[in-house]
């Protein structure tokens, strides 16, 4: 039986914060990169355990958007993985639960960029593709990243949204969405 434990990196031991980035490196088949990984840190972690090992992870971090002349208080999904053997059980679907409930309860807009592979899983659960374009806050004011629109993905919460309009994010280093 898995068992949903939710905690802020903080409260994460290096052992565990191991067994995460390792278990994101198998899901991803090695795609992970050190960017990647800072961007899944610094917010809550939705950890999934079987028999005392990780099987599935989610992390729910805030990030700051600018849509529509507002800003916009965004819980942003990151690192989602479920160990490969352990898929098609609805483990991904237990982390994602979690997830969105820390979503809904914090924050008036979910976010995230879907993997190729797991666009359909989010469709699947409410998540809508963001049909306008994206952009983001850049050190050089607003920059419009086209290659990123057909992948974010909105689960809209209280922020009144124009879905034909720009969605800005945040700056950080690496993937900027
Ligand atoms: C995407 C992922 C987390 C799904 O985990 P999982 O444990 O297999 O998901 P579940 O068993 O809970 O599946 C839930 C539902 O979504 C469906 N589903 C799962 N993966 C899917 C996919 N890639 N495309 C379409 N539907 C999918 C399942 O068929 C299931 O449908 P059902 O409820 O009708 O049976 C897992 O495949 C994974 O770790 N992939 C590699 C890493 C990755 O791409 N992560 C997403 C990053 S954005």
């Amino acid at each position: 039986m898995a068992d949903v434990r939710t905690a802020h990196t903080a409260d994460l031991d290096p052992a565990t914060l191991k067994a995460v980035r390792a278990l994101l490196d198998d899901a991803f088949d090695g795609d992970m990169s050190d960017e990647d990984w800072d961007h899944t840190l610094g917010g809550a972690h939705v950890l999934l355990w079987e028999d005392g090992e990780l099987i599935g992870h989610g992390a729910v971090v805030r990030r700051q958007f600018l849509h529509a002349g507002r800003a916009v208080r965004a819980g942003y999904v990151e690192g989602v993985g479920v160990r490969a053997d352990k898929r098609g059980r609805g483990h991904g679907s237990a982390v994602m639960d979690e997830a969105e409930r820390l979503l809904r309860g914090g924050f008036e807009l979910g976010a995230l960029s879907a993997s190729d592979d797991a666009v359909g899983f989010y469709a699947a659960r409410g998540w809508r593709l963001w049909p306008g374009t994206t952009s983001v806050v850049g050190p050089r004011g607003i920059e419009r990243l086209p290659d990123e629109e057909g992948g974010v993905f909105v689960l809209p919460l209280s922020a009144e949204l124009t879905f034909d309009g720009d969605l800005a994010c945040d700056w950080r280093s690496g993937d900027a969405w």
